[in-house]
């Protein structure tokens, strides 16, 4: 039987344990119960990238969370990858699947998603199907006020599907593992009216009169 995979959560908040990221932190940990072991390092006034390194080593996947800062990630996180480069493309990293978990006020976060998935491919990770998402105080609070229009919004119940994603990822690459067809999760999709305009037309009495 092989062991559960090892995943490691990169906690780059600003705030450190006290933030946002360490309350999503904290949900996806108690998702991947079960499935691996998992543990978190916590960067802010925590250990630099030497001293994580081990940890990084030992572990079999990862997931990333930062808040948006001015449109980018923490520079905790920075800092971080600063430091990393000197392992980019090592076994370190090649082959880990990463997760990304971001998080906003209202916007930004998906740049930064984007982008931090990029950067850490070219670290020599991969990135699980739908294995990055963006929680947004908007979103959330849109949600809260109209369930209904904001099904298609990122919310906090998809952070299980990251967490699942990236402990299959790393259990199918675990050597010893079975050629067992992976069992990805996905989050719900709107496929009825993605297209439909979101706007109202102004009504005509609310026009100012013609001159
Ligand atoms: C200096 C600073 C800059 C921020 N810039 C943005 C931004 O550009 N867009 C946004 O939507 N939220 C922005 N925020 C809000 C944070 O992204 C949000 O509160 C996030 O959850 C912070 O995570 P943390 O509590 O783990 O630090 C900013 C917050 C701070 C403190």
């Amino acid at each position: 039987m092989p062991r559960r995979p090892r995943i490691l959560l990169v906690n780059a908040s600003l705030a450190g344990a006290a933030g946002n990221t360490a309350v999503l932190l904290t949900r996806i940990q108690r998702a991947l119960r079960g499935k691996s072991a998992a543990e978190t390092a916590v960067l802010a006034g925590g250990p630099d990238f030497a001293a994580l390194r081990p940890r990084l080593a030992a572990a079999d996947g990862f997931v990333f969370a930062t808040g948006t800062h001015w449109d980018g990630w923490s520079s905790e996180l920075q800092r971080f990858l600063e430091a990393a480069t000197a392992a980019e493309a090592t076994s370190l990293w090649v082959g880990k699947p990463a997760a990304v978990v971001v998080s906003e006020h209202s916007t930004g976060g998906k740049g930064v998603l984007s982008r931090l998935q990029g950067v850490l491919v070219t670290l020599g990770c991969s990135v699980p199907p739908l294995g990055g998402m963006v929680v947004s105080r908007a979103a959330l609070l849109a949600a809260k006020s109209d369930r209904s229009a904001a099904r298609d919004f990122w919310g906090l119940a998809d952070l299980g599907v990251v967490a699942h994603n990236v402990a299959e990822a790393a259990r199918i690459s675990l050597p010893g593992a079975r050629a067992a067809t992976p069992r990805w999760r996905t989050w719900p999709v709107d496929r009825r009216d993605f297209a439909a305009r979101w706007l109202d037309v102004p009504a005509r009495s609310a026009q100012p009169p013609p001159e």
